[in-house]
């Protein structure tokens, strides 16, 4: 067999295995053999680098890191769906269509509703060319690297149509992929993703696709554009795209009528726990595409589709207790701890309160029984207390006048709700502080999480992050849990944090207010610490996108004594603290304009006059036309000097050339 042969084999091969295994998760060989034909791709591949094609199942991850994403139109519209939470309200809209389409009943393709992020790919002659994301629905994000690493999108369709098709749907993470993935952000001391939804998006906004493909992403895709066969329905059309090898949900059903649709609905809240990813309703699709024409969209979605959501799930139990955190900023949280209970497939043992003014409205207190609803976020929150069950005598939840980490006494800030502890020096405070300087966004230093600054504070009298600097490996070593491995790693990982750039460390000091897009803004104005922290809040709020409240607030945290000590801790530790202005853009006078050189010019040859002119942003050219701006004529000029006289081009000379590089500033 050719090589050539060989490969195109092998590629077949493993894209088949990939669809078993990641679409339709019956694997058919164990991942030792997979291994094996992968491996052995890999290595012709290498041997015959000319024979690799970016459809090859090993070209996942091509890409280098981007700056940014180009932008991608979509044609047409990537429109949202009218959603309800209300079988009357589904009923109505079966009704308004059987009225316009004068029909006694409609026949409906109902999907899972995925709640994860939409994208749409472009396929052409069967090769997937580009991925992009919704964005606000006419133009999204161009990122073809970052969709090639999701194993559930094919590159090549199987037996797919020439021509360029476009299909749409939901990249999505399951539940288990997310808990993974979150165990490894955890050990990395990085923060962790609420929930499936938010890491996905997360996750397709990365820049270097290298990291996008070590998130757990999946896909299914729900919609198909094609120009080249006749579809008929969205039945048909998910039959296609299955038969592609693209991933299509299956629990895809086709309802006879609306009374089917709610059986549907019925069924899928039923099977919701069990799936591994999140579902938020279904959606009800008109299943003959003729009459999706017909009905058309409104601005915002189309006519012939509504989402029927699930209600949030929901479970009541016994508040235990009201527990008060506090923040990196001072902020007092209320957290109902509460008998365990479990609410979509997980134990619930803690719930949100929001702050202390929520407390006292709700008056909520510990051994009141409450609904709790599990959102889209990692803690649930209390929706409700059922008064009702309140046992006679019930004391009133405490509110804390006092820290509940320090003592201090707590305070209202004018224009935020609920409670602050203002004492800076709070342990709580300040171990939120230094975990937040380690955080990837900020300082990214691997290792420093809440458990290690905890550590670091009482043990090794971490007070702030200028502290971390003068650790040692045997100070780290002698730590619980704690080895001469984990000490060096962290003393390199600070090490090498001291080269990060003005704007993480700016976010990363944790001022109030102060994100990472104002840090960044702050860092592109100042390009030094020491520039920002004496600037005064009229310079500070002249920058755009710095509001005077923002620019005060500023102004207030570099003022204090602390802040300074720590600033000067940095320095002393060798932590860059400024950064160097941007490459100047050298200036280009003549830009946009051409010059044609003709004859000897004294003492420069004509490559090197050509070479001024461009380094000065112009254009040389040797052949005169209408285009031309300016012909140099140096002695026995040739026709070109004819030429351009005769269609009236400005001609100059050897010395008024000089003059004219030197005004353009060429030095
Ligand atoms: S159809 C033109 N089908 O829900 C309408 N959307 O809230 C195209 N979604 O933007 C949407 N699962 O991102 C459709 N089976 C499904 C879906 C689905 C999830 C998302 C989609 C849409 C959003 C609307």
């Amino acid at each position: 067999m050719s090589v050539e042969r060989e490969i195109e084999k092998l590629k077949d091969e493993i894209r088949r295995h990939d669809r078993l295994y990641y679409v339709l998760g019956t694997p058919e060989i164990s991942d030792y053999e997979y291994d094996k034909l992968y491996k052995r791709l890999v290595e012709l591949e290498e041997t015959y680098p000319e024979l690799i094609t970016p459809d090859s199942p090993t070209q996942r991850v091509g890409g280098e890191p981007v700056e940014g994403f180009a932008a991608v139109t979509h044609d047409p519209l990537m429109l949202s769906l009218d959603n309800t939470y209300n079988e009357a309200e589904v009923r109505e809209f079966d009704g308004r269509l059987r009225r316009t389409l004068d029909a006694d009943s409609i026949e409906y393709a109902c999907e899972p509703k995925i709640d994860g992020v939409a994208v749409a790919l472009v396929y052409e002659d069967g090769v997937l060319v580009q991925g992009s994301t919704r964005g606000d629905g006419a133009k999204g994000d161009d990122i073809t690297a970052n969709l090639r690493t999701v194993r559930d999108l094919p590159l090549k369709l199987a037996n797919g149509p020439g021509g360029r098709i476009e299909v749409r749907g939901e990249v999505y993470m399951t539940r288990g992929g997310l808990e993974e993935l979150n165990r490894r952000a955890e050990a990395d001391g990085r923060p962790l993703f609420a929930n499936p939804r938010n890491a996905t998006a997360g996750s397709l906004k990365l820049l270097d696709p290298r990291e996008v493909a070590k998130r757990p992403l999946r896909a299914w895709l729900y919609y198909l554009l094609t120009d080249t066969i006749t579809i008929r329905t969205q039945m048909e059309a998910l039959g296609y795209m299955e038969k592609w090898g693209l991933p299509v949900n299956p629990l895809g059903s086709l309802c006879w009528d609306i009374e089917s649709v709610f059986e549907y609905h019925g069924r899928l809240v039923a099977e919701r726990p069990t799936l591994p990813y999140n579902i938020d309703g279904i959606v009800v699709k008109v299943n003959d595409l003729a009459t999706h024409e017909r009905l058309g969209s409104t601005a915002k979605s189309p006519r012939w589709a509504i989402a029927y959501k699930f209600a949030a799930e929901q479970a009541t139990t016994r508040v235990n207790d009201i527990l008060w955190s506090v923040g990196r900023q001072g902020h007092i949280t209320p957290i109902a701890d509460l008998e365990p209970v479990e609410l979509s497939g997980t134990v619930v043992k803690r719930a949100g309160l929001y702050n202390a003014d929520n407390v006292e409205e709700t008056d909520i207190r510990p051994g009141d029984y409450a609904i709790i609803e599990k959102g889209g976020e990692i803690i649930p929150k209390v929706v409700s207390v059922l008064y009702d069950r309140r046992k006679k005598d019930l004391p009133p939840a405490e509110i804390p006048t006092k820290c509940p980490s320090c003592g201090a006494k707590l305070e209202r800030v004018d224009g935020q709700i609920g409670l602050f502890c203002r004492n800076p020096e709070c342990p709580a405070q300040v171990i939120a502080g230094l975990a937040h300087y380690g955080y990837r966004r900020a300082m990214d230093v691997e290792g420093l999480g809440d458990k290690v600054a905890r550590q670091m504070y009482y043990e090794l009298g971490v007070r702030d992050v200028g502290d971390l600097y003068s650790l040692t490996v045997g100070q780290l070593a002698e730590l619980e849990g704690w080895a001469d491995k984990s000490a060096e790693n962290f003393i390199a990982a600070l090490e090498d944090s001291k080269s990060r750039r003005l704007g993480n460390l700016i976010y990363a000091l944790g001022a109030p207010d102060v994100g990472l897009e104002t840090a960044r803004l702050l860092a592109d104005e100042y390009r030094s610490l020491d520039g920002l922290k004496d600037a005064s809040a009229d310079e500070l709020a002249a920058i755009h996108g710095i509001g005077e409240i923002v620019a005060r607030s500023i102004v207030d945290y570099f003022a204090r004594p602390d802040v300074r000590k720590t600033i000067e801790k940095l320095r002393t530790a060798g932590v860059k603290l400024e950064e160097e202005p941007p490459e100047k853009t050298v200036a280009k006078p003549l830009a946009g304009l051409t010059f044609v050189i003709t004859g000897t010019l004294p003492g420069m040859s004509r490559t090197e006059a050509q070479d001024r002119v461009r380094a000065l942003g112009g254009k040389a050219t040797t052949s005169v036309s209408r285009k031309t701006d300016y012909v140099i004529a140096g002695e026995n000029p040739g026709a070109k000097l004819e030429k351009a006289r005769a269609v009236g081009i400005k001609v100059l000379g050897p010395e008024e050339f000089e003059k004219l590089l030197a005004g353009a500033g060429e030095r």
